[in-house]
């Protein structure tokens, strides 16, 4: 599915090339945290595979808060940007939600910006966040039904839960479902995500979901990780495989659909700046 959605990308861009538009995807890196470096690498690759432009721009750790918002509305008032990725975790002195609130929302591929959270409530066209765009478009990938169904999301985080619940109760042919979602306020979780025909795990506690927490036969997601060093630990035991009816596999399931997502978001970007969105 996330290689369906870059060749679109990729099509996309070529398209905003032959008309003279180089469709620009800025990224923005604070610090030295090897692990955000090397995120911010592969995303600047991928980008230049894909044909976008791709400045980027490093802040040492030292930066300010107005450092950073200073670069981002620079990028706001350069109409050859059309798309900004701040790369997440900042340096525990700076705020991330104060810097993303200073982007142009339009401009936000991380789709995360309050005024893209609003837009998302709202059923307004925007940027939407990639990693819950990402689970609706995988299960119409493989033909999921989630219209008039049972939806039971584990968590309401901003990034992941929260929005996802707003994506799949949204009156559309791949969402239009009766989404419940449930968090450490509902004791009894396990009594909802057991007549869930969809579950998705949004909680980022490993482990937490288990076999006998799956209805039998359901579809199960698993968008919750937490990481070891570099061992990605994920909410969903591998054991639900034996009761799931289908199941994201336990590494390349919503990451490289969360990453499409962002690109996707960033070729938009540019097609609506010029007018051909
Ligand atoms: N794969 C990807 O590309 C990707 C992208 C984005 C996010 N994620 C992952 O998705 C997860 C969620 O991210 P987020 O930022 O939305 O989450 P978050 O803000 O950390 O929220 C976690 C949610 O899970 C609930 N929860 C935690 N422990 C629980 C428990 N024992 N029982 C019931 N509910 C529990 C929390 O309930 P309360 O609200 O009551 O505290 C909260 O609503 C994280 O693991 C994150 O790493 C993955």
């Amino acid at each position: 599915m996330a290689e369906r959605i870059l060749a679109e990308v990729t099509a996309e861009v070529a398209a905003l090339r032959a008309v003279g538009v180089v469709p620009t995807l800025a990224t923005v890196l604070v610090g030295d945290d090897d692990a955000s470096v090397g995120y911010i690498r592969i995303k600047s690759r991928q980008a230049a595979e894909l044909g976008f432009a791709s400045p980027h721009v490093r802040l040492p750790g030292s930066a300010t808060q107005a450092d950073l918002h200073r670069v981002l509305r620079d990028f706001n008032d350069d109409a050859g940007v059309h798309a900004v990725l701040v790369q997440h975790p900042v340096p525990g002195h700076l705020d991330y939600d104060r810097a993303l609130a200073e982007l142009d929302p339009d401009s936000d591929v991380d789709g995360m910006h309050p005024v893209n959270m609003g837009r998302l409530a709202l059923g307004l066209p925007g940027p939407l966040p990639c990693t819950p765009a990402g689970i609706e478009a995988l299960l119409a990938f493989h033909g999921v039904p989630v219209a008039g169904r049972e939806v039971v999301v584990l968590g309401r985080g901003a990034t992941l839960g929260r929005p996802l619940a707003m994506l799949l109760a949204q009156k559309r042919p791949t969402a239009n479902a009766a989404v419940t979602v449930v968090h450490t306020g509902v004791a009894d979780w396990p009594r909802y995500t057991r007549r869930a025909e969809i579950l998705v795990a949004a909680a980022g506690v490993p482990g937490i979901v288990r076999p006998e927490h799956v209805r039998p036969g359901a579809v199960v997601v698993g968008g919750g990780v937490r990481y070891a060093g570099r061992r990605l630990l994920p909410d969903v035991d591998e054991s639900c495989a034996a009761v799931a009816g289908a199941i994201t596999p336990r590494v390349g399931g919503v990451g490289p659909t969360t990453v499409a997502m962002l690109f996707r978001n960033a070729v938009r970007a540019a097609q609506r700046a010029v007018g051909r969105g």
